[in-house]
C-alpha cells in the first residue's frame, strides 16, 4: 500500500480530519492498550472513525478502538487516536508511518504516545508508568525505507533527542503529584505477536533495556524524520517472562492495563495541562 504514497495522499487524509474539526491541533496523541479512558476526559469531541479517513489505515485489534477523537483537553487543542496500528497486526514498517506523517501534515507540533509494556527492569511494577528516555530497535527494517518524501522531512535524520528532553522534564515534574510511580528508562522494542523468551530478556536487561513491548518506536521514529516534539510513556502491566517465575498472558496484561487506566489518564492530563 505504502508503495504509491505521495505527499498528495498525505494531504488528503489530513484534508479530510481538518475539514471534520474545523481547527489545527496542537498536540496528537496515541492511545495504546488500556489507556482509553483518557478519551473521557475530551471536551467538545469530535469522533470519526479510521476507516473513514482516506489512505489512513484500519485497526484489526480488537483491545483498540480505532477511532479519532479531536477536543479540548486542560484549554488545548489536541487530537487523539484512540488505538494505534502494529507490525504483528501484519501492517509493514513502512506503512506505520502513516498516522504521524499525517497528523506532522495536518500541523500538528508535538506528539505523545503511550503503551503498555513488560518490565524487564525487576525494580519496576506492575502499574507503574515509564517515561521512555530512549528506545533500542534490533529488530529489521523502519518506517522510513523507500522513497523519501521531501516534503515530510530529509531522507537521514538525526536521533540524538528523539524522545524530547524538555518534555521529559515536564512529565518528570507531573510524576510528583501523580497516584502511579513513575520512572524513566529505555525501551526496547520486539514485533510480536509472541511474548518474548526468558532468554530475549535477559538479553534485553544486558543491552540496557527496562521495558520491552510491540509498538512505538515506528511512530517515534516518524516523528523524527518531521521534526515533531514527543514524549511517550509506558503503562508497566507485567512482568517479563524470566523477570518472575510466572508467564505472562494478554489477558493479565489487559486486566492490569484496565486497573491502572484511571491513574495513567490523570497522569497524562496533567501532563498535557502543563505542556
Ligand atoms: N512484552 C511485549 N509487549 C508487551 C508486554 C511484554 O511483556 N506487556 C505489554 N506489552
Amino acid at each position: 500500500m505504502r508503495g504509491g504514497y505521495t505527499y498528495e495522499s498525505y494531504c488528503t487524509a489530513a484534508e479530510y480530519i481538518r475539514e471534520r474539526i474545523g481547527w489545527t491541533p496542537e498536540i496528537a496523541i496515541i492511545l495504546g492498550t488500556g489507556c482509553a479512558p483518557f478519551t473521557e476526559r475530551i471536551e467538545d469531541p469530535v469522533v470519526f472513525g479510521y476507516a473513514d479517513i482516506p489512505n489512513f489505515l484500519v485497526t484489526t485489534n480488537t483491545s483498540h478502538a480505532g477511532t479519532m477523537i479531536a477536543g479540548t483537553v486542560a484549554g488545548k487543542r489536541v487530537i487523539c487516536m484512540n488505538g494505534r496500528f502494529h507490525y504483528y497486526e501484519g501492517y509493514s514498517m513502512e506503512e506505520l508511518n502513516i498516522p504521524v506523517h499525517v497528523m506532522h501534515v495536518l500541523g500538528v507540533q508535538t506528539l505523545i504516545l503511550t503503551n503498555a509494556a513488560g518490565a524487564v527492569n525487576p525494580a519496576y511494577a506492575p502499574g507503574d508508568a515509564m517515561i521512555i528516555k530512549d528506545h533500542i530497535k534490533l529488530h529489521l527494517g523502519s518506517p522510513l525505507r523507500g522513497p523519501n518524501i521531501a516534503e515530510l522531512g530529509p531522507r537521514f535524520f538525526g536521533v540524538s533527542d528523539l524522545y524530547t528532553k524538555v518534555l521529559r522534564d515536564l512529565a518528570r515534574t507531573c510524576a510528583g503529584t501523580a497516584s502511579l510511580m513513575v520512572h524513566e528508562g529505555v525501551y526496547m522494542f520486539f514485533p510480536g505477536p509472541q511474548f518474548e523468551t526468558a532468554a530475549e530478556i535477559r538479553a534485553a536487561a544486558i543491552l540496557g533495556a527496562d521495558a520491552v513491548g510491540m509498538s512505538t518506536v515506528t511512530e517515534a521514529l516518524t516523528a523524527a524524520h518531521c521534526s515533531m516534539r514527543l514524549l511517550a510513556i509506558s503503562l508497566i502491566t507485567n512482568m517479563c517472562t524470566g523477570v518472575i517465575d510466572e508467564p505472562v498472558d494478554g489477558s493479565e496484561v489487559e486486566g492490569v492495563a484496565a486497573k491502572a487506566a484511571d491513574a495513567f489518564s490523570s497522569f497524562l492530563y496533567s501532563i498535557v495541562k502543563t505542556i
